[in-house]
């Protein structure tokens, strides 16, 4: 017979894995037994990429390779890029992700898996997400179609991609810093959704397709886009407290807050305000971080929630000129690296996962046909 239900699995502890560990109650965060705090000083993303696949540091030459590897992995086929210039260009772009991931599977089969081959598609798909954003947002945007743009990391080919401009150096490390911080969560629901169609043993396209759309919803990865949604909404500081208030007598959430592991203030969030400060006072723009922390002093005071990651990356975003759209896709492009190193590990040691629910309907009712039926 099934047990307790918990509601949203909340606390259930569903398989043993090596890639990261979460303290809630201190607000710590490891990646393969490092702490974010030192990832996102010192480390680039291509360094945290190997981490969370193989499992430890790359040496000098390892990284070398794999940064190789990553550029020369970045170009998709023709005919998906003709595919994604026939979508509507008035399409959401996590729709026109998932929709690009699940095409890129039939172009490569056999690097798609399950299996040791399924490391070839976690290295294209990481670095082919910004190509296939690039491409589509630019056709939108009636900018010059992607062409290759050699030497860059890929925190700076991403924005090049995305905004057919090279980042400046802070630019580029304010990026990576968030890339790096986005870049997994244990089992949070996209990765949890990656598993588990990873367990039937299907290929590691499918849960990665799966995997988006999961982050694509607003308690998820959408969070970041009503987060400015509101900042905009709002406009001042002196604003907030009303706002603030009166969106919680109606009951709403106030995005960018709260977490279902953090008991104390996410790690990542105190990491991003920095660069979210950094980064306006190097544009002369602190207006969204000033907003932010009147929030945050209200949000606490009112409700005693803390702020999550995703409170201070669109204020990143937005102060590079990413349009608020692509914030979650910009988060997908990230988070590849923890769906993919997660699917790696569920494929070595693969058991289905299959809850059970504990029914509360009817029983013993009887059928009747059709015509019989008021
Ligand atoms: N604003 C207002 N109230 C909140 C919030 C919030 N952001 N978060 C939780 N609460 C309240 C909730 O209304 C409930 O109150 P009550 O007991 O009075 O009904 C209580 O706190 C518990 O909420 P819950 O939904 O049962 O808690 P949870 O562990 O499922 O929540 C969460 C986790 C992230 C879904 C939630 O905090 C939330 O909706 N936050 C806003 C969305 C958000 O910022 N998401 C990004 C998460 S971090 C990045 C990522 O992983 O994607």
């Amino acid at each position: 017979m099934p047990g307790e239900v918990q509601r949203g699995l909340e606390d259930v502890v569903a398989l043993e894995s090596r890639i990261c560990f979460i303290d809630g109650r201190e607000g710590r965060l490891l990646y393969r037994g490092y702490d974010i705090r030192d990832l996102a000083a010192h480390a680039t993303f291509e360094e945290v990429a190997y981490l969370l696949w193989h499992g430890r540091l790359p040496t000098a030459a390892e990284l070398g390779e794999l940064k190789r590897q990553l550029e020369a992995l970045r170009s998709v086929p023709d005919e998906l890029v003709r595919e994604l210039y026939e979508l509507p260009m008035g399409a959401n772009p996590m729709d026109v992700l998932r929709t690009a991931v699940s095409a890129l599977a039939i172009y490569e089969p056999e690097q798609a898996g399950p299996g040791p081959s399924s490391i070839g598609g976690a290295q294209h798909l990481t670095a082919a997400l910004p190509t296939i954003l690039g491409a589509y947002h630019r056709r939108r945007m009636q900018l010059p179609d992607l062409v290759p743009r050699p030497g860059l990391s890929h925190a700076a080919y991403l924005v090049y991609a995305l905004l057919n401009r090279e980042p400046t150096e802070l630019e580029a490390r304010a990026v990576e810093v968030a890339l790096i911080l986005h870049a997994d969560h244990d089992l949070n629901a996209s990765t949890f959704a990656a598993r588990v169609t990873a367990s039937t043993l299907s290929d590691l396209y499918s849960a990665v397709t799966s995997a988006v759309g999961a982050l694509k919803g607003p308690l998820h990865g959408g969070a970041n886009e009503r987060v400015v949604e509101l900042l905009e909404e709002i406009g001042t500081p002196e604003k907030v407290e009303g706002a603030v208030r009166a969106k919680l007598a109606r009951h709403e959430r106030i995005m960018g807050f709260g977490h279902r592991v953090y008991k104390v203030e996410d790690p990542r969030a105190t990491i991003l305000r920095e660069w979210s400060r950094r980064l306006g006072e190097a544009k002369g723009n602190l207006r969204y971080y000033r907003l932010l922390e009147k929030m945050v002093e209200v949000v606490h005071r009112e409700k005693g929630l803390y702020p999550n990651l995703d409170l201070y990356s669109g204020s990143v975003y937005t102060l590079l000129g990413v349009p608020i759209d692509l914030f979650t896709p910009v988060f997908a492009a990230s988070r590849v690296v923890g769906w993919t190193a997660h699917v790696l590990e569920e494929y070595d040691d693969l058991r289905l996962i299959r809850p059970v629910s504990r029914y509360v309907g009817p029983t013993d009712l009887v059928y009747a046909p059709v015509g019989e039926r008021s």
